[in-house]
């Protein structure tokens, strides 16, 4: 199985913060932002992953994560020029994916909550054509709308409706089969102008191969898109890491719980970080999982 990071935009909302930086590269308390999607995919089991990203923030990017290869990882990096939709990932992506299912999960999107890691590596065992993740929000009309009959199935979707059905949002978070090359290759550009991961999972839903998975109370997501949401993120994951000494999304302890790299490698990775609380946690973590 296949991964991408969508880590595209040119982070507008965030001026002027983003006017330098690139938006993937901001804290979320402790961490760049794009640790948290990353960490998603890792504990799917998914090591083959394409990062695409703004051409401006790429080199910042690469110069973040390399290869890869010290987290247990190929990673490989591809520019999204202008930010023509999410769909175009699999534009870009196309011969990454191959013939392989997938995992598309947007740059800005993080997700914790308990079993987490157990439903995202059943979801790899039973896609169905498509899973997408459901999490009722406040305020629907900003988001993929996925509206559900009696019985938890999935009868329509909408992006961004101005009289919502529902309140349950379609999540950054998609898993494919292989079909979704050809999907996103015959789509039209919405009125936005933008090839909307929507209509990819419309078209999964005409042909009755749509599955939602609804991530309940227990759990929790955010977008990290604006100063409001970025900083209600940190203190999250601070205040989760304060009260229960864990940390969300460390790659490094994921790459080694996952067996992705070993305790000794996980140690040298904490090591270069030693000056901070983060270094500390990753050396203590893989002196604890030896
Ligand atoms: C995108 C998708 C939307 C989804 C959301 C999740 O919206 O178009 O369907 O619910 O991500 O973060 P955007 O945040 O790009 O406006």
């Amino acid at each position: 199985m296949k991964g991408i990071v969508l880590a595209g935009g040119s982070g507008t909302r965030l001026f002027p913060l983003t006017l330098a930086t690139s938006k993937q590269l901001l804290a979320i308390y402790d961490k760049p932002l794009v640790y948290y999607p990353l960490s998603v995919l890792m504990l799917a089991d998914i090591r083959d992953i394409m990062i695409i990203s703004s051409p401006g923030s790429l080199p910042a990017l690469t110069d973040l994560f390399g290869d890869g290869s010290h987290l247990g990882l190929n990673l490989t990096y591809a520019a999204q020029p202008e930010p023509r939709g999410i769909a175009e990932a699999y534009l870009i992506g196309a011969d990454h994916i191959g013939n392989d299912d997938s995992a598309l999960i947007l740059g800005d999107n993080l997700f914790h909550g308990h079993g987490f890691a157990r439903l995202l590596r059943e979801t790899r065992q039973d896609i169905g054509g498509c899973t997408l993740f459901g999490y009722p929000v406040s305020d629907p009309e900003r988001y993929g709308i996925g509206e559900v009959d009696d019985a938890g199935n999935l009868v329509s979707l909408e992006e961004k409706p101005a009289a919502p059905r529902s309140d349950n949002a379609i999540t950054g978070l998609y898993f494919y089969d292989s079909d979704v090359v050809e999907i996103a290759r015959d789509l039209t550009p919405s009125d936005r102008g933008e090839l909307e991961i929507t209509d990819v999972n419309r078209v999964y839903l005409k042909n009755g191969r749509a599955r939602l998975v609804r991530l309940g109370r227990g759990f929790t997501w955010l977008d990290a898109g604006t100063h409001e949401s970025m900083l209600a993120a940190s203190t999250y994951v601070q205040v989760l890491g304060k009260r229960q000494g864990v940390r969300v999304a460390c790659l490094e302890e994921i790459a080694l719980r996952m067996g992705f790299i070993d305790a000794e490698a996980c140690h040298e990775l904490g090591a270069r970080m030693k000056n901070s609380d983060y270094g500390q946690y990753v050396m203590d973590m893989a002196r604890r999982l030896t």
